[in-house]
């Protein structure tokens, strides 16, 4: 990347202000630490300086044919989260799942000059591409090593704090034995469909959240890869997806939903146009049986019309029950305010699209301005018996999601 006509560090001074304005950056340390790597020397060569310092831009790196994206620099505003997630400072031992080569050196910093960073990544072209940045901008001390991440990184370990910079749909045994205790681990979390950056500490062979953050990531290869389940209505152009558990009706059943009845239920609850929905989704998804999430062909205009404004055209809450199922929908009584809804098709619409407004009316009375939910990992073949939640269950572990309680009246001031 050329450098000859503009400075970066205007650039890099604005990004860190906005990083900080946006929350993203909570401490001094990871100001200092932004403000001193210079992000554009790790993007490619037609990256233009303010791509480069852009706190929203993912620069891609390497994508598929069918260009989907398989490596890239992350946004500075995940990257500043992520390690304020993990709460890494000086001293640390740190892994990085997934390199690129810029957040390590962000890491690198961050730790200074006794701590200790491993970046490793499944393909031989990224740690190359990371190796040779790293050392052309000065940071040779971060350890680039290629492998697999499902086995964390023996060699190095223990890690004070392991970041996973790609999509997980599990928690590998290896990045629980390889944390010290009381250690974080900061990552995309895949549950039931939604992907949230979650920081968790471990405790004993558990590992408990204290954080959570919005987030988007490139999927996991290897071992633990795991493809989300797809079933296609309407020719492929309604799909619902799964995540751990498949669809619990055969998809022909699913599919003659559609000439079977409908209902449309409205709850009552508002937002404001354009305001998150991450905590309903999250509750939802945890706590709905049949959990999954509906996309839709968005162009084609008869069949939008005939689901009536879905919440989302690629990931809108859904339930299935048996031969029926149902998802969030809205309208708007005006400009600024979208009401909620449900839509059902099937034998028992009026049912289950009242079952789903009746949980999207709970979210609001009890969890919508709490701190929202609290992820418990547990090893897979721990009694789900004894667990105080709603239960995920996948390969290699179970998270149990607690929502807290809502206070009771006796609590409300006097
Ligand atoms: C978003 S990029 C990492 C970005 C990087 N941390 C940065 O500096 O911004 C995700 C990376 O994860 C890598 N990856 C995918 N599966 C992996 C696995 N099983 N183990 C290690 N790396 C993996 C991909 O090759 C890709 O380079």
């Amino acid at each position: 990347m050329s450098t000859d006509v503009v400075s970066d560090e205007p650039l890099r001074t604005a990004m860190v202000e906005r990083l900080r304005d946006m929350g993203a950056i909570r401490r001094d340390e990871v100001a200092a630490a932004f403000l001193r790597v210079p992000r554009h020397l790790f993007a490619p060569e037609a990256t233009s300086l303010e791509q480069a310092y852009d706190v929203e831009a993912v620069i891609r790196t390497k994508w598929t044919e069918d260009g989907t994206t398989i490596s890239s620099v992350s946004a500075p505003q995940i990257q500043a989260r992520m390690v304020e997630q993990a709460g890494i400072t000086r001293g640390m031992r740190v892994l990085e799942i997934g390199s690129g080569g810029y957040n390590a050196a962000v890491i690198a910093e961050l730790v200074g000059p006794d701590g200790q960073i491993t970046t490793c990544d499944i393909d031989a072209e990224v740690t190359d591409r990371a190796s040779r940045l790293l050392d052309e901008a000065g940071y040779s001390r971060v350890t680039v090593v290629l492998g697999d991440g499902e086995l964390g990184c023996p060699q190095f370990a223990p890690f004070d704090a392991i970041v996973v910079t790609v999509e997980a749909a599990d928690v590998p045994p290896a990045w629980i034995e390889q944390l010290v205790e009381g250690g974080s681990l900061v990552a995309p979390l895949r549950v039931r469909g939604l992907t949230r950056s979650i920081g968790f500490t471990k405790a004993g062979d558990r590992l408990v959240s204290t954080s959570k953050e919005l987030c988007g990531f490139v999927a996991m290869q290897g071992a633990g890869e795991r493809p989300r389940l797809w079933v296609p209505l309407r020719d492929g152009k309604v799909r619902l997806r799964f995540d751990e558990e498949p669809c619990p009706t055969d998809p022909g059943v699913l599919d003659r939903a559609f000439e079977a009845g409908q209902a449309q239920t409205w709850t009552g609850v508002t937002v404001r146009s354009g305001e998150s929905i991450d905590t309903l989704q999250t509750w939802l998804a945890t706590t709905a049986d049949g959990s999954c999430l509906l996309s839709y062909d968005k162009d084609d205009k008869e069949l939008a019309d005939a689901l009536a404004d879905p919440v989302s055209h690629s990931m809108c809450n859904a339930v299935v029950d048996g031969d029926s199922f149902a998802y969030l929908t809205r309208r708007r009584p005006n400009e600024d305010t979208v009401e909620l809804g449900s839509r059902a098709f099937g034998p028992n619409a009026d049912a289950l699209a009242n079952t789903l407004a009746d949980l999207v009316r709970a979210w609001d009375r009890d969890h919508r301005h709490g701190p929202g939910p609290q992820y418990t990992i547990y090893p897979a073949g721990a009694d789900a018996q004894g667990l105080d939640g709603p239960v995920v269950t996948k390969h290699h572990i179970k998270i149990v999601t607690v929502w807290p309680q809502p206070p009771s009246d006796s609590d409300a001031p006097r």
